[in-house]
């Protein structure tokens, strides 16, 4: 049965989350943002609220969730800003839900554990200088040697590069599939900031989400031992596209999130402004854009709670939860765009908070597959060209609530 009803601990999470926010973030995040900080006394807070093990189940040491659950935190967390979501974003959707599903019983203990209680911080390492979109551009190889295998190379755009202990790096570890440009050859690694060789820097020249970090990282002959390689030899791409389907999901519900606070502050300027006389909500053209605000909104919450649906069920959801990150996120600039148009003038100042949500809107537009990709793999499946053929380790359907004993 489907219902669209959330369940009291749905309530009580998101109130908890809301709450949260409000008090502890949102006082200081207009500080934060201009000073291009990220404050990581936030992590330990995230913590503390059970969110970096959001919905990976308490035999790991996670706080046993459902993945609605992992939707409402994101979209809480970027009602206050994209930076707090961010971190749901790598940490657990792209890295820890991947060791879930993918991991060995010795790397869960390892490295799932302390992640899910957020000992240790987490992010994904796929996107390179020259490789975006092409994901099998990449160029960071893995050889083997004995029992261990060496990496080398370089990972860019990389959110908490700076901030995390461990990465899930994709890289080819067949040469002559890496020339054939042939995803079976890619693999993936759990890569510790404390190996020899890896260093990483944080990108001090982006315009958005300025309150996160993001970064690179290198990998300079990087000793990687064998028990670190995720999931088989070859299955890398996979992977990579696996910890996708997660990470595009936190992207859709926190668009969704900003689009709600783009909407808020919208209602309320609209409410204290005059203009010719009446408060600038009588005038049509501000009615019609929080109208569409709303229509978003909705929209594209009940496209993320469908993908989190089929998540608790075990269904494969590659291709709705592609459909909800590219309409959410392309909502969520049609309405900072137009919050800031309600704003006027206001809305050019960073005295009010909607010039923030424009510059952090337009990221997810590009990251974790751009517009263009998400439209293309839309069509790929009308076509038949595309389709969602069960893998060998798929994410596990939410089982219920942890016994509270
Ligand atoms: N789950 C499991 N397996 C999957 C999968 C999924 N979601 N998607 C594809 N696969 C499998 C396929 O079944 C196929 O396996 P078989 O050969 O056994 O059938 C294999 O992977 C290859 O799949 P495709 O042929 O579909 O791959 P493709 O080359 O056509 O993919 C693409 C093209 C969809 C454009 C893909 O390259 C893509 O998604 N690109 C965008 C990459 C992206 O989003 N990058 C963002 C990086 S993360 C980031 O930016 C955030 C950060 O801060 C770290």
């Amino acid at each position: 049965m489907f219902d669209l009803d959330l369940t009291e601990e749905h309530r009580l999470l998101e109130q908890t989350v809301r709450e949260w926010g409000a008090r502890e973030v949102a006082p200081h995040i207009a500080e934060l943002d201009r000073a291009h900080r990220f404050d990581p006394r936030i992590l330990p807070q995230m913590a503390d609220l059970g969110l970096l093990g959001a919905c990976v189940p308490t035999e790991y040491g996670g706080a046993g969730m459902d993945y609605i659950s992992l939707g409402i935190a994101s979209e809480e967390l970027e009602y206050v800003d994209t930076s707090l979501r961010v971190i749901l974003s790598v940490h657990v959707g792209l890295n820890s839900l991947s060791l879930l599903s993918w991991g060995t019983e010795e790397q869960k203990r390892r490295y799932l554990v302390p992640q899910a209680q957020g000992e240790k911080i987490a992010t994904f390492g796929l996107t390179e200088p020259a490789a975006g979109s092409d994901a099998r551009g990449i160029q960071t190889v893995a050889v083997k040697q004995g029992d261990r295998y060496v990496l080398s190379g370089e990972k860019m755009w990389i959110s908490l590069a700076d901030v995390a202990d461990n990465f899930l790096v994709i890289a080819w570890s067949d040469m002559a599939k890496k020339r054939a440009k042939d995803p079976s050859g890619l693999s993936a690694f759990i890569v510790e900031r404390s190996f020899k060789g890896f260093s990483s820097g944080t990108l001090t020249h982006k315009w958005g989400i300025l309150a996160g970090n993001t970064g690179f990282f290198k990998m300079d002959e990087v000793e990687v031992p064998a028990a670190n390689l995720l999931g088989r030899e070859g299955e890398g791409f996979k992977i990579a596209m696996f910890a996708l389907d997660q990470g595009r999901y936190t992207v859709a519900a926190g668009a969704t999130g900003l689009i709600r606070a783009c909407r808020d502050a919208s209602v309320a300027y609209a409410k204290t402004r005059h203009t010719f006389g009446v408060e600038i909500g009588q005038h049509q053209l501000v009615k019609e854009m929080l109208a569409r605000m709303e229509a978003d909104y909705q929209q594209s919450r009940l496209l993320w709670l469908r993908s989190g649906w089929m998540k608790n069920i075990g269904r494969r959801n590659t291709k709705e939860t592609s459909l909800a990150k590219w309409m959410s996120t392309v909502a969520s600039e049609r309405a900072a765009g137009d919050a800031v148009q309600i704003h006027g003038a206001n809305g050019y100042s960073d005295e009010y908070p909607v010039g923030r949500y424009y510059r952090n809107c337009k990221g997810a537009v590009i990251y974790e597959g751009t517009r263009e990709i998400h439209a293309l793999m839309q069509a790929d499946y009308l076509l038949g060209y595309r389709g969602d053929k069960p893998t060998r380790c798929e994410l596990p359907p939410y089982r219920g609530q942890p016994d509270p004993a």
